[in-house]
C-alpha cells in the first residue's frame, strides 16, 4: 500500500492525474474504471486540461464507472451518467460508445447487474480503478454488510448516505434509495487500485479502512486485499491515522523523484 499525503490538493489531484494518464497510456483499447461524487472533481478538472493541452488522450481508452442510481432516466442531470458527462466525458475524446454505467433505469434492476457484469467481462483488463470513500466506509454503493458479493447488484443506500448524497440533488428529496453498484470483487478485479480521501468526514472511514480490522462492516478495508493499492489523501482525511502509516507516508514521498528517473515503480509494491 502507497499512503501519500497532500497540504496542497493541487499537487494530489496531479499525482492522481499522473496515475490515471499512465494507465491511458498503457496500450490500446486501456480500460479504466471511475467514479463520481465530489472526490474526483478536481482529478476531472486536470484531466479536461491535460487533455486540451495534447498530454493525454482518451481516444483509445474504454471507461466504465462504478455505480447509478435506481429510476433515474439516463439524461437526468441527478444521475451518475450526467455528472460524468458534465465533469469530464463532454470534455475529453472518448468514443461514446465506450463508456459504460449501470442503467438505473433498466425495467429489471436484477437484469441489469448481469448486464453490467458481462460489460465488465467484455472489456476485460481494467489497468486502474479510482475509487472515493464515503463517511461510513463504503466504496462505490457497497454499503457496510455482514458480506458482500463479489459481482454487480442492487443495493439500498443506508440512512447516512441518503442524507449526504440528498445535499447533490435536485430536488434533495427526489433521491432514490436504491441503487446499482459493482460489486467489491469486480473493483478488486483492476490491475492497480487509486483512493482518494477529503476533508475531515472522511478521516474516520479512511482510518479504519486503512488501518483496522479487514471486514466488509467497513468495505474500504477490503481495498487493503489489492496487492496495488495507492492512496491519497489530504491532511484532514489523513488525521486520524496512525503514526506509524504516517510516517509509511513520508517515506514514500521521499523516494518518489527516483520514481521519475525511471525507477521501475512495480518493483516497489
Ligand atoms: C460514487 C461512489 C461513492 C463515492 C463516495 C464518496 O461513484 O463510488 O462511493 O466515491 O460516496 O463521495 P464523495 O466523493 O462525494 O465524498
Amino acid at each position: 500500500m502507497d499512503i501519500r499525503i497532500y497540504g496542497d490538493e493541487s499537487r494530489l489531484n496531479g499525482d492522481a492525474a499522473d496515475i490515471v494518464g499512465e494507465a491511458l497510456r498503457g496500450g490500446p483499447a486501456s480500460a479504466i474504471g471511475l467514479c463520481t461524487g465530489m472526490t474526483p472533481v478536481g482529478l476531472y478538472r486536470e484531466l479536461v486540461r491535460r487533455r486540451a493541452k495534447g498530454e493525454i488522450s482518451f481516444a483509445d481508452a474504454t471507461v466504465c464507472n462504478l455505480d447509478e442510481y435506481i429510476g433515474l432516466t439516463p439524461d437526468d442531470p441527478n444521475g451518475f451518467r450526467a455528472f460524468m458527462r458534465k465533469r469530464l466525458l463532454d470534455e475529453v475524446d472518448l468514443p461514446p460508445e465506450r463508456f459504460f454505467i449501470p442503467d438505473g433505469s433498466a425495467p429489471d434492476p436484477e437484469d441489469e447487474c448481469r448486464r453490467f457484469d458481462a460489460v465488465l467481462d467484455g472489456i476485460g483488463r481494467r489497468r486502474l480503478q479510482v475509487v472515493g470513500i464515503g463517511g461510513n466506509g463504503h466504496v462505490g454503493f457497497n454499503e457496510p454488510d455482514d458480506s458482500l458479493p463479489y459481482g454487480t447488484r442492487v443495493v439500498r443506500l443506508s440512512d447516512r448516505t441518503v442524507q449526504t448524497n440528498a445535499a447533490y440533488f435536485d430536488p434533495p428529496d427526489r433521491i432514490p434509495r436504491r441503487a446499482i453498484t459493482m460489486g467489491i470483487g469486480s473493483i478488486l478485479d483492476a490491475d492497480r487500485l487509486l483512493l482518494i480521501a477529503l476533508g475531515k468526514e472522511k478521516a474516520e472511514a479512511v482510518a479504519g479502512a486503512l488501518a483496522g480490522p479487514i471486514t466488509a462492516r467497513l468495505p474500504g478495508s477490503l481495498l487493503r486485499l489489492h496487492p496495488r493499492l495507492t492512496v491519497l489523501l489530504d491532511r484532514e482525511a489523513a488525521s486520524l491515522l496512525p503514526e506509524r502509516l504516517k510516517a509509511d507516508a513520508g517515506l514514500a514521498r521521499a523516494i518518489r523523484p527516483r520514481i521519475e528517473d525511471g525507477f521501475d515503480e512495480t518493483s516497489r509494491q
